[in-house]
């Protein structure tokens, strides 16, 4: 199997272009930050403070999480009941950010990520991939791009969600997210000693988009 890891703050893009590539190339895309985003959104419903290192643990034996593959993209499942669109709220992106620094969450996590791309050849992308959850991935990329340019990013996809935000609150919740997920104890958002780091700052999407397959191919050629 091939796994082609990319990992990288919110915001860098990951998600969309590691969606068309995987179009392109015929993987499977796996968008790791969904299943964090749904044990967040589990958290908020049960009333449980997402950082909340004993009462978060002690739900998780109520979950169970599945990824299914549909025309449209990667849908998950919590319970059995779609939560695609639920969990891209601020608030459970928050809620996320919070329960992935939880040891006991990214133990729960890990296996299912690895058992998934066991079985096929994937495209995943999160923040721990290539250190931690597929150390042996045959490509591995950490997707970078500055901060105020992922806020704004961000703050596009909302507004065309019709959310009502302000630049000034994504950039914040931006700069903060960033700051959990990098100083947090347990796999921490580092790229792996042998990632190929690409900065999408001032580029469009079809200019990462080949940035990152030629990054890819040069890669898998090598092998
Ligand atoms: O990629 P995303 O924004 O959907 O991720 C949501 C949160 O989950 C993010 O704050 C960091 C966390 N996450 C993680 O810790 N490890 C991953 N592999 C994916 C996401």
């Amino acid at each position: 199997m091939i796994a082609i890891a990319i990992d990288g703050p919110s915001g860098a893009g990951k998600s969309s272009i590691a969606r068309s590539l995987a179009g392109q190339m015929g993987y499977v895309y796996i968008d790791t930050g969904a299943l964090y985003r749904a044990i967040g959104l589990y958290a908020l419903e049960h009333g449980v403070e997402p950082t909340d290192r004993e009462k978060v643990p002690a739900l998780l034996p109520q979950i169970t999480l599945e990824l299914r593959h549909r025309q449209d993209g990667q849908h998950v499942y919590l319970n059995g009941r779609d939560v695609s669109e639920e969990i891209r709220t601020p608030a459970v992106s928050m809620a996320a950010s919070g329960v992935s620094a939880i040891p006991e969450v990214r133990a729960f996590l890990l296996e299912l990520q690895q058992g998934i791309a066991a079985k096929q050849n994937v495209i995943m992308d999160g923040r721990d991939i290539g250190t931690v959850v597929l150390p042996g991935a045959q490509v591995k990329i950490f997707l970078t791009a500055s901060s105020e340019e992922r806020a704004r990013r961000r703050y596009q996809e909302l507004l065309a969600k019709g959310k009502d935000v302000a630049y000034e609150q994504v950039l914040a919740d931006v700069i903060e997210r960033d700051r959990n997920d990098s100083t947090r104890a347990i796999a921490p958002l580092r790229p792996a000693p042998d990632a190929v780091t690409v900065d999408t700052t001032g580029n469009d999407f079809e200019q990462s988009v080949s940035q990152l397959r030629s990054v890819i191919e040069e890669k898998l050629a090598a092998l």
